[in-house]
């Protein structure tokens, strides 16, 4: 296998540096959509609680994500960064921090697995052959970058082991090329961050297992499940984004069909109802009672993938789980049906049964469409390679959504620089979820009722909030 040398000297690697201009108007427009991050470069602009801290990101370098860089340089911190999947990143994006020089950000669209490990590899060490204080994560590469590096030094024969993924390969071979030449030097790296925020559902089940297992080697902050978060960026924003993915891969025209969606948590959702929304006929497949009688609740049947598989025209995994969506579903599916997924990773369908298989024929359409030729003659239409189709074929979730997100990001990294933290995962107070929301209610001119102090009392809650207890569920 060919090696990419990491090479720290460089200043950025982007796919094309003269889209900075357009990227950095892109960035203009988006500021009145993004009223939370403004207000923290406003409150925290000038006590830079970030200063002098080197923070990596592995996130999908996109405009907000572009917005949310230069909040962080704004409150003084020191930026390297990388996107957290290979298709995601938007190149006027990426050119426009290259230039703006808020952070060294490798990243461009369609990146291969090498060039990804690459990339996050070169957002996580400094000229000076240093690590990072902080960390951004959206699904947890960065944090596995280490973690992995550590296991590694602690028990070197798993370099020898056989990994079934790409990603692991690619992973390992450059951990082995690091510990060839310095056998310490991911255990050094991890003594000196001081925690990670985590984007998302299926990062966040990562640590969760990490801290069970006493294997967290740093604290981390869930942002996953700040409200202002799940609530809002999984579900409304994946009910935009989905749909402009889909449409911007395949043009189709979604009233009347048969959509199935795979999982009906956060981001499902928000999907179910994207396309009901668009007149389609929307099925759901379940593991969860619960969830399943939600879907229920809002008038979508629930089957099995057996039974959803032949009457399915488009199918959109949304489970953060592995092998839904499988190749002896996709010889069952109608003919030209299409399957795309909007779950964190590329394990939801089973790709390996198409690109390891000579009876299945690749025919590509455009960058991220592909028509598939199966055995029995039929063809399935697979959007972004089973990865995020709202980040492969469009431009992800829209800012005003995301400033909720990253509002919630910028609060915690101040919190994992100002408080003593152990090693385990923490949520974000209350208090600061409504405060995100706050901010963004001000985009609508929204006014709300103030509580009388009787009116407090005799809901047992302070005047000033937080207005609901802890286990109460938006
Ligand atoms: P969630 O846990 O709220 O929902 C997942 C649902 O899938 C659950 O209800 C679970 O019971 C169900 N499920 C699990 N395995 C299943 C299976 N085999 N068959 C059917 N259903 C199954 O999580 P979420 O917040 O909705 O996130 C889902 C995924 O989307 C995660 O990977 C998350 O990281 C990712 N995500 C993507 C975006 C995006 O913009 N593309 C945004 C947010 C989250
Ligand atoms: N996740 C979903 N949409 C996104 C976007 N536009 N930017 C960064 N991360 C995202």
């Amino acid at each position: 296998m060919s090696f990419l040398q990491l090479d720290t000297s460089l200043p950025f690697k982007v796919a094309d540096i003269n889209l900075a201009d357009f990227g950095i108007k892109e960035m203009a427009l988006s500021e009145n959509e993004m009223p939370g991050l403004m207000a923290i470069r406003e409150k925290y602009g000038d006590k830079k609680p970030l200063k002098g801290l080197k923070i990596t990101g592995s996130l999908h370098m996109t405009i907000q994500t572009a917005m949310l860089i230069d909040t962080l340089k704004e409150l003084g911190a020191d930026i390297r960064w990388a996107s957290c999947n290979i298709f995601s990143t938007q190149d006027h994006s990426a050119a426009a921090i290259a230039k703006k020089g808020s952070a060294a950000v490798f990243a461009w669209k369609g990146e291969n697995l090498e060039e990804y490990w690459w990339c996050t590899h070169q957002a996580l060490i400094w000229p000076d052959n240093t690590g990072p204080d902080l960390i951004v994560d959206d699904g947890g590469d960065a944090t596995l970058f280490i973690h992995y590096g550590v296991d590694i030094e602690k028990d070197p024969s798993l370099l020898d082991k056989e990994y079934d993924s790409e990603d692991m390969r690619c992973l390992v071979g450059r951990l082995k090329e690091v510990y060839t030449k310095d056998p310490k030097f991911w255990t050094n790296i991890a003594s000196k961050v001081k925690g990670v925020s985590e984007e998302t559902t299926t990062g966040v089940h990562r640590l969760y297992q990490l801290a069970s297992e006493n294997n967290l080697l740093f604290p981390a902050v869930n942002v996953n499940d700040a409200v202002t978060k799940s609530k809002f960026d999984n579900l409304y924003g994946c009910r935009e984004s989905l749909a402009d993915g889909i449409k911007r891969a395949t043009d189709i025209m979604i009233a009347g069909k048969v959509v199935v969606v795979c999982g009906y948590g956060d981001v499902g959702k928000g999907c179910a109802e994207s396309m009901r929304g668009f007149g389609a006929r929307v099925m759901v497949t379940e593991i969860d009672p619960i969830c399943a009688l939600q879907a229920l609740m809002q008038g979508y049947e629930v089957i099995t993938m057996e039974k959803a598989v032949k009457m399915g025209d488009i199918f959109v995994s949304a489970t953060g789980c592995c092998d839904v969506i499988t190749g002896r579903h996709m010889e069952m599916m109608k003919d030209e049906a299409i399957i795309c997924n909007i779950g964190h990773f590329d394990s939801e369908i089973e790709m390996s049964f198409l690109e390891n298989n000579k009876d299945c024929i690749k025919e590509n359409i455009k960058p991220q469409v592909d028509r598939w030729r199966l055995k029995s003659g039929k063809s399935i239409v697979v959007l972004a390679e089973g990865r995020l189709v709202n980040l492969g074929c469009a431009t992800g979730h829209s800012s005003f959504v995301m400033s909720a997100s990253f509002t919630n990001q910028c609060l915690a990294q101040i919190k994992l620089v100002s408080e003593k933290l152990e090693k385990q995962v923490y949520v974000l107070d209350k208090k600061l979820d409504e405060e995100v929301a706050r901010l963004h209610l001000k985009r609508f001119d929204a006014s709300l009722e103030k509580l009388t102090k009787k009116q407090a009392d005799y809901l047992g809650v302070s005047v000033d909030g937080p207005f609901k207890p802890d286990f109460y569920r938006y």
